[in-house]
């Protein structure tokens, strides 16, 4: 580990591994900035950059990429949930700011103990706020734009304040341009008993019971027009391919394992094996980086 000086703001600039940074724990070296607030990541946002959330759902070259890459810390990290007195009402809380760096299951849990009902269905996603966000990560129970109030961008030409109506949002898609930075949010959600929502997130979690357990960024493709991708992938006869270190999982054909060592181009070379035998068009959901153009 190498700790880089010359930051003018105060932020904190190491030379690290990626690997470590995400949940398929493959990925070179970079320049990572620990941003604080909005004049660090203004400093940051000054040469060409790339923003690092949770890494659950980025398959990264094992030279690591040569932008800085941005990472929400200390205060971009922290949540407030107190209730905002002028805006909520005696069913539904606006919460003050939780910031994009702040990790989403966690968040979860504490909302159902609160009694804040609306992200539920987000359970078991292993992303940061911020990311989730960018991404309207979810699942058939429910997704990120249930629960948004405000949205807080930033961007090299300045920060705004968006809200959901402000955005073309679908299926995994937030409307946000790649490179705009999610910073802060408030959450929009319905007060309800601890055990309703505790059900619900249950529920949500019992759907993940095929997925597999070992380190994997989630779901290689997205589903095309509704249709399960695994689904598509496992009748295409590919379960339990290998390259490599990297599997397609026996459990869930969408899903890509690292079976320890594997490298991004084993991964690299099994998502080209399911372009190349199933038919229908899919949509890569994984994010390459450094990116990568059709094989
Ligand atoms: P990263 O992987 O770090 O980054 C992904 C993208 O988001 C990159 O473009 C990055 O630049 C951008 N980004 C990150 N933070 C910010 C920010 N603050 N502002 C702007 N852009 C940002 N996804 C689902 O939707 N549903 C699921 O059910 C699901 N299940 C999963 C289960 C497992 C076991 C795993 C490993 C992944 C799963 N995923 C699922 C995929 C993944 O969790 C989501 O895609 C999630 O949105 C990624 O968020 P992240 O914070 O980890 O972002
Ligand atoms: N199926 C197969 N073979 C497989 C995988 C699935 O036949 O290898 C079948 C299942 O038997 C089921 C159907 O396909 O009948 C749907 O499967 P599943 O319930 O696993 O849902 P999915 O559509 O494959 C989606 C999301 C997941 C999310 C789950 C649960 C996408 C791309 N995937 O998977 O999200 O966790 O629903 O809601 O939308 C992710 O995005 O990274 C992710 C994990």
């Amino acid at each position: 580990m190498t700790v880089l000086t010359g930051s003018r703001s105060g932020a904190r600039v190491e030379r690290l591994p990626l690997a470590r940074y995400t949940t398929l724990g493959v990925g070179g070296e970079a320049e990572v900035w620990f941003v604080e607030n909005h004049a660090q990541l203004a400093e940051a946002m000054e040469q060409p950059y790339r923003v690092l959330g949770g890494g659950s759902n980025l398959v990264i070259a094992d030279e690591g990429v040569p932008e800085r890459v941005i990472r929400l810390a200390g205060p971009l990290a922290e949540r407030d949930l107190e209730p905002d007195a002028a805006l909520s009402t005696p069913d539904e809380v606006v919460t003050g700011w939780v910031g994009g760096g702040v990790p989403l299951p966690g968040l979860i849990r504490q909302l159902q103990r609160l009694g804040l009902s609306g992200l539920e269905g987000t359970v078991g996603i292993p992303a940061q706020v911020g990311g989730a966000v960018w991404m309207n990560a979810g699942t058939r129970y429910g997704e990120m734009f249930d629960g948004l109030h405000t949205i807080e961008i930033a961007t090299p030409q300045g920060v705004r304040q968006v809200t959901p109506a402000d955005l073309h949002w679908g299926y995994r898609d937030s409307g946000i341009p790649r490179g705009h930075v999610v910073t802060r949010v408030r959450l929009k959600l319905r007060r309800a008993a601890p055990d309703e929502v505790l059900a619900r997130m249950d529920f949500a979690d019992h759907a993940r019971r095929g997925q597999p357990k070992m380190k994997t960024p989630g779901c290689a493709f997205k589903n095309p027009g509704g249709v399960s991708a695994g689904k598509l992938i496992d009748e295409a006869g590919l379960k339990g391919t290998r390259v490599g270190n990297a599997l397609i999982a026996p459990e869930h054909a969408n899903f890509i394992v690292n079976l320890g060592g594997a490298t991004a181009a084993d991964v690299h070379a099994l998502l080209d094996v399911i372009r190349a035998r199933v038919t229908v068009p899919m949509e890569l959901e994984y994010e390459l980086w450094p990116d990568r153009g059709p094989a």
